[in-house]
């Protein structure tokens, strides 16, 4: 028996093949099931029990042998990998896709460059408020609706810790810290308690902008207006105010643009009106700027406030605001990140 598995060994060892099917031969012939060595391992219960774990040691080494002869043959004729593993340093790029910039972040930034252009810096603030900065300071009466549970989101069960409603809340805080000339825009994220649909939302983003200094008057907030709303929807946009109230500016208005859908001809946009609301604004009241220390009799001021969403519907065309928040890639994508 250990002869026979020395002259396998040697002839496999000699073996050699031209293709890969006398590869495959060798392979039967050696070590499938009817091979010779199978054939060794059957005859093993006749060796003599004394032999038995040397022959069988024997007989292992030979199969092991065998069949990383036959593996190494069969390699010999397997495609070359090239070099440097399975990389192929001709091949296109894979196309990489960048995201693109929200919708809302595109409107803020042109926003913040359209006023950036007049000189208004950016400013921000909390969006976790205190009662003081959201309504107090900002000449809110006490028995004011807008500080009503409907509409303000209080977090635990102070009523002096909240969500702010408005970004006027950072107006109050830059003015606190700086003494006029001020000039300067707030976007930032607002919160209301309302139902949330096709028109409205429980989160949203405005713009808030202040200036104040000596000598500031009406004629400035329009004509800063006009020229922010001819920059934002085009050079023939008007604008008209209408008398309004808030309690922290004094007189106080609401802006509209003529249509940008249909120039104001009258659509469906517009209701068939011409004209498009979009802020709010009005003289800062004497009021708001003692209650920041500011000297009422020596600076005035104005300010405007506008919400994000709206604009950034009128401008593209969008028809629900819930599409900014849910996020779905198919709706993101359409806007491509020009600026
Ligand atoms: N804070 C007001 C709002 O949320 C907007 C506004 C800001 C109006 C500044 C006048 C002046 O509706």
């Amino acid at each position: 028996m250990l002869d026979k598995i020395k002259a396998l060994q040697q002839e496999i060892e000699n073996v050699t093949a031209s293709t890969p099917e006398e590869v495959e031969m060798l392979r039967i012939k050696y070590i499938s099931k009817k091979g010779s060595i199978s054939q060794l391992f059957a005859d093993f219960k006749n060796v003599p029990d004394n032999q038995k774990k040397e022959v069988g040691k024997e007989l292992n080494l030979l199969k092991v042998f065998a069949v990383d002869r036959i593996n190494k043959l069969r390699e010999g004729f397997m495609a070359k990998e090239p070099e440097g593993g399975d990389t192929d340093v001709t091949r296109p790029g894979e196309p990489f896709r960048p995201g693109t910039r929200h919708p809302l972040s595109l409107v803020k930034n042109e926003i913040i460059r359209i006023f950036g252009r007049l000189g208004f810096t950016v400013a921000e603030g909390p969006e976790i408020e205190d009662d003081w900065h959201v309504f107090s300071a900002l000449n809110f009466p006490p028995e004011h609706p807008a500080r009503d549970m409907q509409d303000t989101f209080f977090i635990s069960r102070n009523p002096d810790v909240l969500l702010r409603t408005h970004t006027s809340s950072v107006q109050i805080r830059v003015m606190e810290r700086t003494q006029p000339p001020i000039r300067a825009i707030f976007p930032g994220r607002v919160f209301r308690n309302e139902a949330i649909s096709a028109r409205s939302h429980c989160i949203f983003h405005q713009v808030e902008g202040l200036y104040v200094d000596e000598n500031v008057s009406f004629a400035d907030l329009k004509q800063t207006l006009l020229y922010f709303a001819r920059e934002l929807f085009g050079e023939n946009t008007r604008i008209r105010l209408r008398p309004s109230y808030f309690p922290f500016t004094e007189p106080s208005a609401e802006m509209d643009v003529s249509c940008s859908i249909c120039g104001g001809k009258g659509c469906n946009v517009c209701k068939y009106s011409g004209w498009l609301e979009i802020l709010g604004c009005g003289m800062v009241d004497p009021n708001v700027l003692e209650a920041c220390n500011i000297d009422s009799n020596k600076y005035t001021g104005f300010a405007f406030g506008m919400g994000i969403e709206r604009i950034t519907m009128l401008r593209y065309g969008i028809k629900d605001i819930r599409h900014f928040f849910e996020n779905d890639i198919r709706f993101l994508r359409q806007f491509e990140s020009t600026f």
